[in-house]
């Protein structure tokens, strides 16, 4: 019981801040605090639309829903990061539990290839599309505050990180040993930022302070996370939050994260306006360069280590 208050408590210390407020300073430092302090925080009041949100959800879930002949019909092909796959199975001895996924682009157009987005059901490109040019609007108003809150011009961060938009659904099945078994492990995400909606099955936590703290469900919040390019090119002063996600013994939980990050080619560093009186942390570094670093668990030869 004590145990269950204690986590009551320090859920509640995570940001949620509403955007709708008039008083748009206010709301724009409460964006940057909660990207220094935490990487991590809610939205409400966002202004994307809870039909909207209801109806993309939807079409998420009915797809993940078809027989798993009819999903393979945008399967992910070996040499393409894009379609539906398994993306870990249930390993007791690693304490990984299942997790399917799919995974395109949404934006730019030029990125874009159909071949991976559902055609079942019929609506799932048209809801897409709308909520691609709704989270867009949103992630480039963060990205504004986020760059003023560095004092640099409100496009700075954009110009470098919002490059390129992707869909990642995933699918956490019931899992019979949710004491052990995690859904994903700790890790920061590789991109700028992550706009995340989940359904109404908790499993999110975020790690702060050397605890972790459960993230509260609250219906039609956009979660959102700062991510290791943001971190780079803030030099390090908003943080990329370390997460995990848990499973549940008899419901599916499912989230659909939408990652804002740099072209393969952009070389992500941190602004020299930010370096003239401070050391620099990183090092510049190609994007594509630093996702192949990461999933292989490299070394990243930083400034600091
Ligand atoms: C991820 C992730 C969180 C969630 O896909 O990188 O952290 O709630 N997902 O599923
Ligand atoms: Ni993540």
């Amino acid at each position: 019981m004590v145990a269950d208050r204690d986590q009551d408590r320090l859920s509640s210390r995570i940001p949620i801040i509403d955007i709708s407020s008039p008083d748009q300073e206010l709301v724009a430092r409460a964006v940057v605090k909660a990207s220094e302090e935490w990487g991590v925080f809610q939205l409400v009041n966002h202004g994307i639309s809870r039909e909207l949100i209801q109806r993309f959800q939807n079409v998420g879930r009915r797809f993940f829903e078809l027989s798993e002949a009819e999903k393979k019909a945008v399967a992910k092909p070996d040499d393409s990061r894009e379609g539906y796959a398994r993306r870990y199975t249930l390993d007791l001895e690693k304490k990984i539990g299942t997790v399917d996924q799919l995974y395109h682009n949404i934006w730019p157009p030029s990125a874009v290839n159909y071949s991976y987005w559902p055609k079942n059901p019929q609506d799932y490109r048209e809801v897409n599309e709308e909520y691609t040019r709704q989270v867009k609007m949103l992630s480039e108003k963060i990205m504004e505050w986020l760059s003023e809150g560095l004092g640099l011009r409100r496009e700075a961060i954009n110009e470098v990180v919002g490059g390129e938009y992707l869909l990642n659904v995933n699918y956490y099945p019931p899992c019979p040993h949710p004491d052990v078994i995690e859904g994903l492990d700790a890790h920061t995400d590789v991109s700028g930022l992550t706009l995340l909606l989940t359904n109404e099955i908790p499993g999110l936590q975020v790690f702060k302070d050397e605890q972790w703290f459960d993230v509260e469900y609250i219906p039609f919040a956009v979660i959102v996370n700062i991510s290791d390019q943001i971190l780079r090119i803030s030099n390090g002063k908003y943080k990329s939050v370390l997460h995990k996600t848990t499973v549940d013994k008899e419901r599916t939980r499912m989230s659909w994260a939408v990652l804002v990050r740099p072209t393969n080619d952009t070389v992500v560093g941190p602004f020299p306006q930010l370096i003239v009186d401070n050391p620099p942390k990183f090092k510049p570094m190609v994007y594509k360069d630093y996702i192949y670093r990461k999933v292989r668990n490299l070394p990243f030869v930083d400034l600091d280590s």
